[in-house]
């Protein structure tokens, strides 16, 4: 039922939480989503037991994650603005680690996200991110991703050319692949016609409107075997901002199962 579904989501944020959250964190970057909900809830217990980092800044990946930050009376900061801790450090990442929920995880890590429409954000605070540890419901977890989440893959494209983008990814060839020659005879994705449908508002006529003013395709491409080439042909298209694929991103994975057991994928 719904109620062990959320116990399953609760139990796999909190162990992440306590994984990787103590007072050696100085900048934590917070999904967005209902997973992320219950880490918020964990934060909150650590820092009333004063298990926090007594500065740590929370980097939000939405309007919704900023909020969780601010309600649990955490210090959210725009990516951007984080003070450069170690100007010399040879890594770009400026932040320590990153919780956020996904929409599936296939079993080399990689993943579909932003089935709340805030993939753009939250991939680039997980770029920015030394980890990027991913929680959710077993529902999730997936041998391939497009098997689990048949909604399609969430596309933030610009609302100048949606119908033109719509039509190129309604004719990109499963044979296509970006990545490697070597492997031309196999199929990156099994649909030879993806299906890209404009993601409509919920209590609101007309399109959703991202936090960045953008909108969104979800592109059913069925399975997808080869996800950093899907990732890689639909960044390609102009007026693409962003795709919800994330290869290669995440370090870990904690999945609740709904018999209250966890799993931690590395
Ligand atoms: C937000 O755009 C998504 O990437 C979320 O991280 C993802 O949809 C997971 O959300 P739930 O935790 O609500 O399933």
């Amino acid at each position: 039922s719904a109620n062990i579904v959320e116990q399953a989501k609760r139990t796999a944020a909190f162990a992440a939480v306590d994984k990787h959250v103590d007072s050696s964190v100085r900048v934590l970057g917070i999904g967005s989503g209902s997973t992320v909900v219950y880490a918020a809830e964990r934060l909150l217990e650590l820092k009333n037991e004063g298990k926090l980092h007594p500065d740590l800044l929370c980097v939000p990946t939405s309007f919704q994650s900023k909020q969780l930050i601010v309600d649990a009376g955490l210090r959210a900061v725009d990516l951007d603005d984080l003070p450069v801790l170690d100007a010399a450090s040879a890594s770009f990442a400026s932040i320590d680690v990153t919780i956020d929920g996904a929409d599936e995880v296939d079993s080399e890590l990689n993943a579909i996200k932003g089935g709340g429409g805030a993939h753009l954000r939250e991939k680039l605070v997980a770029n920015a991110s030394r980890k990027l540890v991913l929680i959710a419901d077993s529902r999730k977890d997936s041998e391939t991703l497009g098997t689990k989440w048949e909604k399609g893959i969430p596309v933030e494209v610009s609302p100048l050319a949606w119908r033109t983008i719509k039509r190129q990814l309604e004719r990109l060839v499963p044979q296509s692949r970006a990545q490697s020659a070597a492997l031309a005879s196999s199929a990156a994705f099994s649909f030879a016609n993806p299906k890209a449908e404009l993601r409509q508002a919920v209590r609101k006529a007309g399109p959703v409107v991202t936090d960045n003013g953008n909108f969104i395709l979800d592109v059913a491409v069925g399975s997808i075997y080869d996800p950093l080439s899907v990732e890689q042909l639909i960044k390609m298209i102009p007026g693409v901002i962003e795709v919800g694929i994330f290869s290669g991103m995440a370090k870990e994975a904690w999945f609740g199962n709904e018999d209250g057991s966890i799993v931690c994928r590395v």
